[in-house]
């Protein structure tokens, strides 16, 4: 079985991914760090060197390769993985998809103090807010196709591992 996390920079799909992972006896993977351990550089050197749309196809084809796995993996995506190619659907075909669903205004927050490695960010010249706000409004489309969306009062440690645990017995989770 696999469990794709999803949603914005920021987010916590990480670290809550992690998490949840290790207390529910999944295998964790990080797509951003895959990409950054087959290609020997980081998603910012890969941004700069190559542009973001070589990025996108490096990322599609991860994904493709992630999804080939077997076993019982919690994956968490990149920001933009789900918006773009049919990545969105793929995962939805081949596992169970869940969307963490913060504000603008939190994921603004959370992201202020880590701009300079997510290249998306890193340069901005104009206001972070309405950035975020901006990309999340052009994006919502995709991340509402998620399985299950996640409020922003469960995105956290203690109730991600439990919706976790439930997926993986098989519960139909409604919030
Ligand atoms: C991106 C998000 C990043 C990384 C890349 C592009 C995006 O991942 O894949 O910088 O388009 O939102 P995180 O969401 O893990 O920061």
């Amino acid at each position: 079985m696999k469990i794709f996390l999803i949603g914005f920079m920021g987010a916590g799909k990480s670290s809550l991914g992690r998490y949840a992972a290790r207390h529910n006896d999944l295998v964790f993977l990080d797509l951003d760090e895959y990409i950054e351990k087959q290609q020997g550089r980081s998603i910012r050197e890969i941004f700069s060197g190559e542009g973001e749309p070589a990025f996108r196809e490096m990322e599609r084809e991860a994904l493709r390769e992630v999804i080939a796995l077997e076993g019982d993996w919690l994956v968490s995506s990149g920001g933009g993985t789900p918006c773009y190619f049919d990545n969105m659907e793929q995962m939805n075909a081949h596992g169970t998809t869940l969307y963490l669903d913060l504000s603008s205004a939190r994921l603004t927050d959370r992201l202020r103090n880590s701009k300079g490695k997510r290249p998306l960010i890193a340069g901005l010249k104009g206001d972070l807010q309405t950035f975020v706000h901006h990309k999340l409004l052009e994006r919502a489309a995709f991340y509402s196709q998620a399985q299950l969306i996640v409020p922003e009062e469960f995105a956290n440690k203690r109730d991600m591992k439990e919706i976790v645990a439930q997926i993986k017995a098989g519960t139909k989770l409604t919030f």
